[in-house]
């Protein structure tokens, strides 16, 4: 059967593909495809591994062809393909999750997390311009984590991942998803709160909920005008979570002391003021960029697009209820 990758990736997983005996063909280039190049490369293909960067709606998958079988996305997040109409044709959809990327993400939420507090960028580019003279009591003052109060909206593995590593800081934390999870507050000793409430008690907000019509654009000015006076907001989950106009005038009034940002509102562009904002830690949608994570995120994107065209149902399907009248 004909598979399509619309990009290359790290690891081993893409020659286990080349292998498995089905026709594989690879984008041949290091970039994400434009709509219409996706299609010039995939109609007609059994298989299609994708990527955050490539939006998939009913129209893409009518045009892709009657055969095509499955759309395997390499990321957990899949806001990127409309599962509803692939379920509605029959398509398999599946994602990429794991522990793997579950560990690199709350790390990464951790390391904006430290160098927002001990402003770790700010003094590095100080230094490495020749700015130190000599120690100083008062330069670059940060916050200590000891005490103080995290607030993660969605508990998901991330976020409980995010609240294990926080009991190592000794801080306190607040959560808050759907339901409460009592299962998650005895295990990790975080406490249930409303939105408000969380935003209003933390020093420390981090965002690690889905992408779905209720959250996206979730940070608004009334939210921002919510939060403790002085806190922090981290965003290793989705950009359209939060509204980044209203992000930069909750910096600009100082009524946040700053942000960390791995996700942007429109990638790859992001608010032009924030790249100016000292307080402001950049990173480019690289919280799940670990050795093991991207490994591991190849070698499930595969198997579900080798499984499902053998015929077995993969682990990581995400529209389970297709299985029954899938096509084959
Ligand atoms: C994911 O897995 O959803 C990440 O955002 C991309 O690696």
């Amino acid at each position: 059967m004909k598979i399509f990758v619309s990009r290359s990736f790290p690891g081993t997983a893409l020659d286990s593909l080349k292998s498995s005996g089905h026709e594989v063909t690879i984008s041949p280039f290091d970039r994400p495809l434009t709509a219409e190049e996706l299609l010039v490369h995939a109609k007609g293909v059994d298989g299609l591994l994708s990527f955050l960067t490539d939006k998939i709606d009913g129209e893409v998958l009518d045009a892709l062809g009657p055969q095509l079988k499955i759309v395997s996305n390499y990321a957990v997040g899949f806001d990127n393909i409309v599962v509803p109409e692939a379920t509605n044709r029959g398509i398999v959809v599946s994602n990429t999750p794991c522990d793997e990327v579950n560990e690199a993400v709350a790390e990464h939420t951790w390391a904006l997390l430290l160098s927002l507090a001990r402003r770790v960028v700010e003094a590095d580019e100080s230094t490495k311009r020749g700015a130190y003279h000599g120690w100083e009591p008062g330069i670059f003052l940060g916050a200590s984590l000891k005490g103080k109060t995290l607030g993660i909206i969605g508990m998901g593995r991330i976020g409980e991942m995010v609240a294990r590593r926080a009991k190592g800081f000794e801080m306190k934390v607040l959560y808050n998803k759907r339901t409460p999870d009592p299962k998650a507050e005895s295990e990790l000793g975080v406490t249930f709160a409303s939105v408000d409430d969380l935003l209003a008690q933390s020093d420390f907000v981090s965002l690690h909920a889905p992408l779905t019509d209720e959250t996206r654009h979730m940070m608004n000015h009334d939210r921002f005008s919510k939060m403790k006076n002085g806190s922090y907001l981290i965003n290793t989950a989705r950009g359209p979570m939060v509204d980044e106009y209203a992000l930069v005038e909750a910096l600009r009034t100082g009524k946040l002391a700053g942000a960390g940002l791995d996700v942007f509102d429109a990638e790859p562009n992001m608010n032009p003021e924030l790249v100016g904002m000292e307080n402001v830690i950049l990173t480019p949608h690289i919280a799940s960029a670990t050795y093991e994570a991207r490994e591991k995120m190849g070698r499930l994107a595969v198997d579900a697009i080798l499984q499902t065209l053998t015929s077995q149902q993969p682990q990581t399907i995400v529209n389970p209820d297709v299985w029954d009248h899938r096509r084959v």
